[in-house]
């Protein structure tokens, strides 16, 4: 018999788990996340990935981004590191240019993907060999892992794929009707054969373990159907894995929190219409609270 396990994610259940911070905390309670993204039509995805990662209670937060965008991050991301990367079309410069950045830092997790593009063909796993910290895989680095999806079995690191419903028919080679129609199942199954957590993202994103557990968000509302607000969700992701002592919690009350703003800032009287990403993070601090 097949077990069923699909919770709601709730406010209570948020408030229950969100970490609290000691008064005499320091920064490297928190964590040293790194986000690697970025290309020259879309800098501006791995710089919100970074504000939002910051804005989520990151202790230490690095951005990783070819030289054209690195210059913007550090004026629009100013409390980040930023490490300048080769051009994202010097497929093989690129890399090992990520691989020095890791071997010549300390990190305790990764987010990959946000603004990277789909010109290069690259292998997270030979980039991050040993890494054991999670790394969360969002946007076109999934379009990268569908080619070499077999790996994830064996990644020496805890995996977090957060793809919305065209990205999941990418990972599993079917269409997107066919995911909006089950997306239950289709979470749960690739989830449990491929060994990761997954987010599958849209209206009620639903939270997959590696066992099959999972578990639905009820917040957020059409403002976040905008580009940006994916990306933004990627670095609370990151941020909250370094934060909670458990994968599974970070991410619900990312998801939870992520939409959570966006209906409070509607509530309040703003518009879906008009509501950016920008917007969303600058609100965090009083949706923490
Ligand atoms: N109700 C609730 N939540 C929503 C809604 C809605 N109507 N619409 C969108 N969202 C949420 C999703 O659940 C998800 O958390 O907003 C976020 C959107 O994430 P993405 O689809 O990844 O969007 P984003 O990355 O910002 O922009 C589109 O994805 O297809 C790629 O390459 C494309 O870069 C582009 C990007
Ligand atoms: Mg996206």
């Amino acid at each position: 018999k097949m077990n069923i396990h699909r919770e709601l994610w709730d406010e209570t259940r948020v408030r229950n788990s969100l970490p609290k911070r000691s008064d005499h905390a320091h920064k490297g309670d928190f964590g040293r996340a790194l986000i690697i993204g970025g290309s020259r039509t879309m800098p501006g995805a791995p710089i919100l990935t970074t504000r939002a990662c910051l804005r989520a209670g990151a202790g230490l937060t690095t951005l990783a981004t070819p030289l054209s965008v690195a210059t913007a991050a550090a004026s629009q991301a100013p409390e980040a590191m930023v490490h300048p990367l080769a051009n994202e079309h010097e497929q093989e410069e690129w890399m090992s240019s990520v691989v020095s950045v890791l071997e010549s830092n300390r990190f305790d997790g990764i987010a990959i993907g946000p603004g990277i593009g789909r010109d290069q063909r690259f292998s997270i796993f030979d980039m991050f060999s040993g890494f054991q910290g999670p790394v969360i895989m969002d946007a076109d680095a999934i379009h990268n892992v569908a080619y070499e999806k077999e790996r994830l079995k064996e990644a020496s690191f805890p995996v977090v794929l957060t793809p919305h419903p065209g990205e999941m028919a990418v990972l599993t080679g079917e269409t997107v009707e066919n995911v909006e129609q089950d997306r239950f199942h289709v979470a749960k199954a690739f989830a449990m054969d491929f060994g990761v957590y997954l987010v599958l993202k849209g209206r009620y994103t639903i939270v997959t373990a590696p066992d099959g557990k999972q578990w639905i968000n009820p917040t957020g509302n059409p403002s976040l159907a905008k580009g940006g607000s994916g990306d933004i969700l990627t670095g609370a992701i990151l941020a909250f894995c370094l934060q909670h002592e458990s994968i599974q919690e970070a991410l619900c009350n990312a998801v939870y929190i992520h939409g959570y703003v966006a209906d409070q800032l509607v509530e309040c009287g703003a518009s879906p219409m008009g509501l950016v990403a920008s917007d969303l993070i600058n609100e965090w601090p009083y949706a923490f609270r």
